[in-house]
This record gives C-alpha cells, structure tokens and sequence, in this order.
C-alpha cells in the first residue's frame, strides 16, 4: 500500500542488469506507483526505448538538449515530479561521474538538481565493487545523502562470485515499501519539530556585535534528515551563509533573543533540537549611533541571553516530547555534558571536542558523542556534518517513537 500513487523516477543505467528494470516497473506498477524513465546512452545498448514506453505508459526522456520540450527543463521538472528517484543498475563509471558531481548528461543534470531521495542499486564484478576507488566513491555518495541498495553476494554476469550483485527487483521493492511506510507513518502522525542553529548576533551599536565562529551547518543538516523523515520541521536559524533548501521551513532570526521569541511562537512541539550557539551575553543596551573610540570600555554592559534550552527543559507546560541539547566542551567531555544534560532536562545531549582541529566549528566535518538519559554513549567518528545528521535523525525518531510508545 505504501508504494501507492508515488511517483517513480527511474534512470537506467548501462549494465547487463538493465534488463531487470523492466521487471521492476512492472512490480512497481503493480503497487500502484506511476514511473517515468530515463534511459542513458549506454542504458540503451541493454534495453530499448520502445520496451520501456510500452511498458511505463509514457515517454521516455534520454536527451538533456531535447527540442521536443520547447520551454520545458526535464532536468528540474521530472526531479520535482518525483517522490523518489532510483539508479538501476548504478554502474562503477556513474559513482565515479556523481561523487565528482559531474552533469554531463540528462541523468547526472536530474540527480544534481534532484530534491528528493535518491536511490543508488549497484551492479558490477565483485573487484570493481572492492577496488579502493568505488569504495571511497561509495563513502562520498553516502556522504552526500545518497541511499544504497545492495549491492548483495552471488554469482554475477560475468561468471565470478562475490559482492556486487544488484538487489533483485523484489527486494528494491520491499525495501521503498519499507521507506515509504515509515515516512507515511511519520507524516501521518504529524510530528512536529523545531531546530535551533548558526550563531547569534548581539549588536553593541549600528556595526558591532558580539557572535562566534558556528556555521548553522550541522543543525540545517539535522533539520532536513527529520524533514526528509516525514516531521514537520522549522529550522530556527541565526545568520549564517547557507543556501537554504525550501524543503524546510525556516525562520531566520539574528539575536538571541529573537531566536527565544521564534522558539516560543512555534510551542507546543513534539522535538525540540537545540543546536544553536547562542551567545551567552549580549549588551545590556543596544547604542543607537557608533559608538566612538574614546568611549570608556566599562561603559559597555553586558547580560546573559536567555538560555532557550534550558527553557524548553524546564517548562512544564510546553516541554517537548523529546529534548535534545548539544554540547561544546574541551575537556571531561562525557561528565561536563551528562552535568548539561541534568541541569536542562534534555533527553539526548550530543557532545563534541571543540578543541580537536577540523571538526565542529566552522567546518563541514564532526565527530559526536551522543549520551542519552541513562548515560548511555554512542561515538560517531569523524565524518560529514551531512552524514552525521542522518545518524542523529533516526537516533532522534527512534527515541521520540519509544517515548509516544511508553506514554500510550
Ligand atoms: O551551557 P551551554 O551553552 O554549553 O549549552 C549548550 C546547549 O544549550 C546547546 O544545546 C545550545 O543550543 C543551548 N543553549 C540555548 N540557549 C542559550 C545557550 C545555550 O539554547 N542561551
């Protein structure tokens, strides 16, 4: 039921197992989903267009620089048409041309464009599937948000065994079956989610303010995996220079206290992840006009922000189902953040060292520490903030789905 009235679309990729994608429109149709296809060039030596028309009902789309589309950009609109997009088979030679973000053709443009999930089903001799280079391009595209299906062991095409196979038709089906249950699920509870991220700004006068060096980048990331789960989710965001996906709603706020006022407007709410670095202290009096040189620095008075976290923890009224902090420390990582955690009432604390190079702080990397009431610990090594938040999200939803569960 699930696979119902979604909108497939499916690239075909230049394998033998082209020829199971036929099988697999068939099986889809069966659920109810409608597919278009995209053929590509070495697509075509494995199976025709005129199989795949007869068989999709529609036409099948192959050239990006198509003149029977005047007017018309299939590499935006049939990414936008789509629920989901698969790659059957994924050949060795498109992971390499995706994790370089290549676009040189109608398949690559539509992925690159694409704002919806994509499903990569890998097909090749186990050695290609082995050899450093594909696999360093598999933790790129998984990396960059893609989702993998298979591939599995077996006997392949040309003869050898091993890892590499393509997942059959059956079990590509059975696994979007199993993706869009959950996220119908999800959606139909109508979840609610709010996400603090990115700085804050706390102005002394006209030009001058007092923030830090966070990004926004690991809570917009957060953000778009609950979305992309099927929450409704708003981001809260201070200013930072991300270009901002319209899958998510976001409300962009500059001073602490503006980003409190949002968080409040949006009460009651199921999630609340705080990831924000607000600034602690802001100027007890904003000055209208520049403040000169000579003024005496002791003029300027500073007081505490209001801690939104906390807040949230602490309110009886509106607390969220699920409260999750986040924690900067230096130093006794673990302990100074379970302490966090007691004092804010959260149910999940992510840590990370703010000390360690190249992660955290203005960077597209992070290494976390996920602790949650009981103390339990959960170490996600280095890896993309993207990566990271996908890890997060589905911690975050298992967590508030066993929460609803005992309260039921
Ligand atoms: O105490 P500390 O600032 O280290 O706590 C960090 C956590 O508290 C983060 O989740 C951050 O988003 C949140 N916080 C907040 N409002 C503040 C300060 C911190 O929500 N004013």
């Amino acid at each position: 039921m699930s696979l119902k009235n979604k909108k497939i679309l499916l690239v075909i990729g230049g394998g033998i197992s082209a020829y199971k994608s036929l099988d697999l429109i068939r099986l889809l149709q069966r659920k109810g989903s409608s597919i278009k296809v995209v053929l590509t060039k070495s697509g075509k030596k494995f199976v025709t267009s005129l199989s795949i028309s007869s068989l999709s009902k529609n036409r099948v789309f192959e050239d990006i620089f198509d003149e029977k589309n005047k007017g018309k950009m299939d590499h935006i609109s049939l990414s936008r048409w789509a629920d989901a997009i698969l790659v059957l088979p994924t050949t060795a030679n498109f992971m390499s041309k995706l994790s370089r973000g290549s676009a040189d053709d109608l398949a690559t443009t539509i992925i690159l464009a694409a704002n919806k999930e994509i499903f990569l089903i890998p097909a090749m001799n186990v050695r290609m599937w082995l050899h450093k280079a594909t696999q360093k391009n598999f933790n790129t595209l998984i990396n960059y948000g893609y989702k993998f299906i298979g591939p599995v062991d077996g006997e392949m095409a040309c003869g050898e065994y091993g890892k590499g196979k393509m997942s059959s038709p059956r079990q590509v089906l059975s696994y979007l079956e199993k993706f869009f249950k959950q996220k119908n699920y999800l959606k139909k509870k109508n979840i609610s989610a709010i996400v603090t991220t990115g700085p804050t700004r706390e102005y002394i006068d006209p030009v001058r303010f007092i923030s830090n060096d966070s990004s926004g980048k690991q809570g917009y990331e957060i953000a778009l995996e609950l979305s992309r789960l099927g929450v409704k989710t708003t981001l809260i965001s201070g200013p930072t220079n991300i270009n901002y996906s319209n899958e998510i709603k976001i409300k962009k706020v500059t001073s602490g206290k503006e980003m409190f006022e949002a968080v409040k407007k949006k009460l009651p709410t199921d999630i609340a992840v705080c990831s924000a670095a607000v600034s602690d202290f802001k100027p007890l009096k904003r000055k209208k006009e520049k403040i000169k040189k000579k003024l005496k620095l002791s003029e300027i008075k500073l007081e505490y922000n209001p801690d939104i976290l906390e807040f949230l923890g602490k309110n009886n009224r509106y607390k969220p189902k699920l409260l999750v902090g986040f924690s900067s420390e230096t130093e006794n990582i673990i302990s100074n953040s379970m302490e966090k955690m007691q004092n804010k009432f959260c149910d999940i604390m992510v840590a990370n060292d703010v000390s360690k190079k190249g992660i955290g702080f203005n960077s597209d990397f992070n290494e976390v520490i996920i602790i949650d009431k009981k103390g339990n610990t959960e170490k996600i090594k280095k890896n993309s903030k993207r990566f990271i938040a996908s890890i997060l999200a589905r911690k975050i939803m298992n967590s508030f789905l066993d929460i609803k569960k005992n309260l039921n």
